[in-house]
């Protein structure tokens, strides 16, 4: 079915599709965002996942950028977050447990010993309510709803999330988090899509050219917990300040890349100030031409590059996952956050309104 066009003539109908239903029988739909450009975004209401993500390449041509399953079942069964939105705390949580004005709280270890994107059934496994926005000028856009209960996966508070995707006009996905809670807890929300802009499946994205502006990272263990530091990228293979492919030093020998495989790390944002959107990232694909920019409001990012795919995953239009075939880049706020009091503040109090935008920008060079 179509919903009713909306006011803006620029803006297509946004199509509605059933996508299958759950192991409990409930049905998720499927919503087709597309722009004046051409360019496509195809977005669950189960986990909120971007399905998939066309965008033009130096000639033109569309290809879907985004890794994903072929079906519902797959991103039931076998997803590793897939495109999703993460929460209720994207990224890990040290030993599973933190406390907040004197009371501890325990958590799912789904990571080892350590909490990761939010538990056994994060925001990612979450059934959304979804409606278009009606007069964006912007794009069209899909505003998705969801109430995670006081308690859900341990975490304290009724927390209220809405997170708007809108597909420019200007081959931008943008995606607006906002979230309000009745008890004082801890958010940290994100987007997981595996980005290959040679186009999903078509190899690894070592030869993609990135940059991160960041001067700082925060190291980790080997369980991936940041240690606390905050290191300068400075002689270290972690300087992506002046673009470099991500395969240029990923095998240097850094206890760092040894600890976690390879890229996956969270870098400090340069900033001007708190919740300014800054440029964050970039990846650029020389043989299709197509270069994507991550901007956010966010103080620091997440990269990536997806060295735990093991080939294990057959995803759409039967690709095989190889190690490092996609790169994530997560705006948020630092891993374990809950546990590093100098960390910037994750805790959200009742009244105060919880807001971030990510922006991915498609084009060429
Ligand atoms: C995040 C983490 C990675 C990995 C993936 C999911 O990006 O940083 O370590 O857990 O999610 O596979």
């Amino acid at each position: 079915m179509l919903f009713a066009i909306i006011e803006n003539s620029n803006n297509k109908p946004i199509l509605n599709e059933p996508f299958g239903q759950t192991k409990e029988g409930k049905s998720v739909e499927i919503y087709t965002l597309e722009n004046s450009c051409g360019m496509k975004a195809r977005i669950t209401n189960y986990g909120g996942i971007v399905v998939s993500l066309t965008a033009p390449d130096k000639n033109g041509n569309m290809a879907d950028v985004a890794l994903g399953c072929d079906n519902l079942n797959g991103y039931i069964e076998s997803s590793p977050y897939f495109g999703c939105i993460v929460g209720r705390y994207g990224n890990r949580i040290g030993n599973a447990k933190f406390t907040l004005n004197g009371q501890e709280y325990i958590l799912a270890k789904n990571d080892g010993e350590n909490n990761l994107h939010g538990g056994d059934v994060g925001f990612n496994k979450a059934i959304w309510e979804a409606k278009p926005v009606d007069e964006n000028l912007e794009g069209p856009a899909l505003e998705l709803t969801y109430l995670s209960k006081d308690g859900e996966e341990g975490f304290p508070g009724n927390l209220n999330v809405k997170v708007i995707y809108t597909l420019t006009h200007k081959n931008e996905l943008k995606i607006d988090y906002f979230a309000a809670t009745d008890k004082d807890t801890v958010v940290n929300l994100t987007h997981h899509s595996y980005f290959n802009l040679a186009g999903q499946g078509e190899g690894d994205v070592l030869g993609h050219e990135a940059t991160i502006n960041a001067d700082k990272f925060t190291p980790v263990d080997e369980g991936s917990i940041p240690t606390g530091e905050i290191r300068d990228v400075e002689g270290t293979p972690f300087d992506f300040r002046t673009a470099k492919t991500f395969g240029k030093d990923v095998n240097a020998d850094d206890e760092q890349l040894k600890f976690v495989g390879g890229y996956d790390h969270n870098w400090v944002l340069n900033q001007e100030e708190p919740g300014k959107m800054v440029l964050a990232t970039s990846a650029y694909e020389p043989n299709t031409g197509r270069y994507m920019e991550a901007y956010t409001t966010e103080p620091a990012i997440q990269v990536y590059i997806g060295n735990f795919l093991d080939g294990t995953i057959t995803g759409k239009e039967g690709k095989v996952y190889k190690r490092r075939y996609g790169f994530c880049m997560e705006p948020q706020h630092y891993p374990d956050t809950p546990n590093k009091p100098d960390f910037p503040s994750c805790v959200l109090k009742p009244g105060k309104e919880y807001k971030t935008t990510t922006i991915y920008k498609f084009s060429t060079k």
